[in-house]
C-alpha cells in the first residue's frame, strides 16, 4: 500500500500519550456530598450507589474520604429537618448545611463550594417562592385534594423577582459560615447581580459565584431528586430551567451571567449537552464548568450492575469527553472513583 499519511503511526504506546490533546486532573474535580438533618447515620442513596446521605456529624469523615481520593473541592447539597413554603431553612444560621460548613471549613482544607437553591428546603418543591396563584392551587390541593384546571396557567409556579432576595440571604449565609464559592442553581432571571449585590454589602467581596448559567428542564435529574428530596411536588420546572432544544438560549444565559458578575460558568447537565459545553467554552474566555449530573451517573452505574458496562472505563471516558469539549471543571459523582485511577 502506498499511504502517505497513516495517522496510527501516533496511537502506539509510548508515543500516545505525547500526543494526547487532553488531560483529566483530580484538580478539575468537584464530588457532590448530601448533608442531611433528617438522620443519625450515613443513609445510602438507592440510585446513586456509592454514595451517601451523611449526618452532620460524618461531615468531616465524609470529606476526608473524599480528600483520600485526591479530589480537592466538594460541593455540599442539604438536606433539612423541616420544609415549609418559603423554604426558610435554607438561610438559616443553624441551617444543615451551614453547620456542616463551619465544621468542614475549620477542621479540613477541602475547597467548600455550596448549591444555593431552595428546592430542598420548600415544601412544595420549587426552587423559589411561589406566585399567588400558584399558592392558592397549591394550598387548594392540600385541602380539598382539587388541581388547577387549565394547565397552562398552572405550569406557572415560581415568582421570579420575590425569589430574589431569598437567594442572596442564602449565599451570605453560606458565606458567613464559611464557603468559599457559591452556587446558585435555581435558573431564577438576575440570581447572580442579587447575589453579589448581597455578598458585597455584607463583607463577602472575595466570594466567587459559580453561576448554573445553562440549567436545562433535565429529566437526568431524577436520581439527585429522590438523594435530597428536592422533586417539585405538583406541576414542574419548565418555566424557569431552559427547554433541552435551546442553544443560543444558553449563550444568552451565559452573557447575563457574566452582565451580572458571576465568575465561574455552568452548564448542566454535562453529557446530553457537549455542544453546549463546547460553545459556552469558545462565547467565554471565564472558566467553564459542566455538571456530570445524578442521572448521568445512575445510567452507566445500572448498565455496570448487569455486567454490561466496565463502570471505571466509561466514567473515565464520560469525564474525559466533557473536558475535551471545553469544559474546566467537571462537578460529578464519579470524582472519587476516578480520581483514584489518575
Ligand atoms: C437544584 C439542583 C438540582 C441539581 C443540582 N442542583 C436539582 C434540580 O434542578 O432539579 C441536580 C443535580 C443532579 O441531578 O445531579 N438545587
Amino acid at each position: 500500500m502506498d499511504l502517505t499519511h497513516r495517522p496510527r503511526r501516533l496511537r502506539r504506546d509510548g508515543l500516545r500519550d505525547l500526543v494526547s490533546e487532553t488531560q483529566l486532573q483530580a484538580s478539575d474535580l468537584i464530588a457532590p456530598m448530601f448533608v442531611d438533618a433528617t438522620t443519625d447515620e450515613r443513609e445510602p442513596i438507592e440510585s446513586m450507589p456509592g454514595h451517601e446521605r451523611v449526618p452532620v456529624s460524618e461531615a468531616i469523615p465524609r470529606v476526608e474520604e473524599i480528600q483520600a481520593t485526591g479530589v480537592e473541592s466538594v460541593i455540599l447539597f442539604g438536606i433539612p429537618g423541616s420544609k415549609d413554603s418559603r423554604g426558610t431553612r435554607a438561610w438559616a444560621e443553624d441551617g444543615v448545611v451551614q453547620r456542616a460548613l463551619r465544621r468542614i471549613t475549620d477542621e479540613t482544607d477541602v475547597f467548600a463550594i455550596t448549591d444555593v437553591c431552595l428546592c430542598e428546603y420548600t415544601d412544595h418543591g420549587h426552587c423559589g417562592v411561589l406566585d399567588d396563584g400558584a399558592r392558592e392551587r397549591w394550598e387548594g390541593a392540600q385541602t380539598d385534594g382539587g388541581v388547577a384546571t387549565n394547565e397552562r396557567e398552572a405550569s406557572l409556579t415560581v415568582d421570579n423577582d420575590e425569589t430574589l432576595e431569598l437567594l442572596g440571604k442564602i449565599a451570605e449565609s453560606h458565606a458567613a459560615a464559611g464557603a468559599e464559592m457559591v452556587a446558585p442553581s435555581s435558573a431564577t432571571d438576575g440570581m447572580v447581580g442579587a447575589i453579589r449585590e448581597t455578598l458585597d454589602e455584607t463583607g463577602h467581596t472575595d466570594v466567587p459565584i459559580m453561576s448554573y448559567a445553562a440549567k436545562y428542564e433535565s429529566a437526568f435529574y431524577g436520581p439527585f431528586r429522590d438523594a435530597a428530596d428536592g422533586a417539585p411536588a405538583f406541576g414542574d420546572r419548565r418555566h424557569y430551567q431552559m427547554d433541552p432544544a435551546n442553544a443560543d438560549e444558553a449563550l444568552r444565559e451565559v452573557d447575563l451571567d457574566v452582565e451580572q458578575g458571576a465568575d465561574v460558568l455552568m452548564v448542566k447537565p454535562a453529557l446530553p449537552y457537549l455542544d453546549v459545553v463546547q460553545r459556552v467554552g469558545e462565547r467565554t474566555d471565564q472558566p467553564v464548568a459542566a455538571y456530570n449530573v445524578s442521572g448521568e451517573y445512575a445510567m452507566l452505574q445500572a448498565a455496570a450492575e448487569k455486567g454490561w458496562l466496565d463502570i471505571d472505563a466509561v466514567a473515565h471516558e464520560s469525564l474525559l469527553s466533557i473536558k475535551r469539549a471545553g469544559a474546566d471543571l467537571i462537578l460529578t459523582y464519579f470524582a472519587e472513583d476516578v480520581a483514584e485511577s489518575l
